[in-house]
């Protein structure tokens, strides 16, 4: 049984959902957050630039002022057509970078203050995104870059802070089965996209919140600035 008080952003459904429940199964204490209020979780909408620091303190505080891991989950996936007027193109852009990344790193830095400040240990898990390595179709530059950032400061955090037990864990998934993805599939063909995985099949919340677990509670040190993988094959590098 774990002792740690974890932050997971974006876990009201999909991956988030499963990784909340994946790591109170352990016995660890787990803060819930989501764009919209609800009886269960932190709201608070991440296109707001001072929402991750209301985030932030209202978790520090439900939490009794110790937050062990941070999990960067909350993301957006909305196709952003190079059709599109100017300004829609770019406000498309700016509301998946501030989601995706900037809201990331601003916890992020509010977590790795935190420890710093108590001189603990701590750990953030960044879902981030095949998408991050391969790229992403003609209507999601935006996700892609974001999720390449993200990856860009995960090593970053991994290399500057390891020596004071702040550690940093990636995960890039492909195709997961939630309402994300769904979109998705239904928009590019289905069956045919799936052609494109050895495995035959999208990853499942489980897999991916098993990875995450596995990350924020139990990883050896040693992984720090490691970019887990899970997409049935589909991009192997
Ligand atoms: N599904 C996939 O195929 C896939 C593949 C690779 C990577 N990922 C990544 O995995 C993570 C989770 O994806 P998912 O498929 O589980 O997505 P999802 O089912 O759409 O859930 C997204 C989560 O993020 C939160 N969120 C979205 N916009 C927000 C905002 N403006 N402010 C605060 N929270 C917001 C949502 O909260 P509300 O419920 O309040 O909207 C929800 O909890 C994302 O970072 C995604 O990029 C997913």
């Amino acid at each position: 049984m774990s002792d740690q008080t974890v932050l997971v952003t974006g876990s009201t459904r999909g991956i988030g959902a499963a990784i909340a429940t994946a790591i109170e199964a352990r016995g660890a204490g787990v803060l819930r957050h989501g764009s919209r209020p609800g009886a269960d979780h932190i709201a608070a909408d991440l296109t707001d630039p001072g929402a991750p620091q209301m985030l932030w303190e209202q978790a520090l505080d439900a939490a009794g002022g110790t937050i062990d891991v941070l999990v960067n989950n909350a993301g957006l996936f909305q196709a952003n057509p190079l059709e599109s007027s100017d300004i829609a193109w770019l406000d498309g852009w700016e509301d998946t970078l501030r989601i995706n990344l900037t809201a990331a790193a601003q916890l992020s830095r509010f977590a790795v203050r935190h420890w710093q400040a108590r001189g603990a240990p701590g750990r953030i898990v960044h879902v981030a995104s095949r998408a991050s390595y391969r790229g992403d179709s003609p209507d999601h530059w935006h996700y892609a870059a974001a999720k390449g950032g993200m990856i860009a400061m995960h090593k970053t955090i991994a290399r500057g802070y390891a020596a004071q037990g702040i550690l940093s864990f990636a995960i890039t998934p492909g195709f997961t089965d939630t309402a994300m993805a769904d979109d998705y599939l239904a928009t590019r063909g289905g069956p045919g996209l799936l052609a494109d995985i050895p495995l035959g099949r999208v990853a499942t919340p489980g897999e991916i919140a098993t990875i995450a677990t596995f990350c924020a509670l139990d990883a050896p040190p040693s992984m720090t600035g490691a970019v887990i993988d899970a997409n049935g094959a589909s991009y192997v590098r």
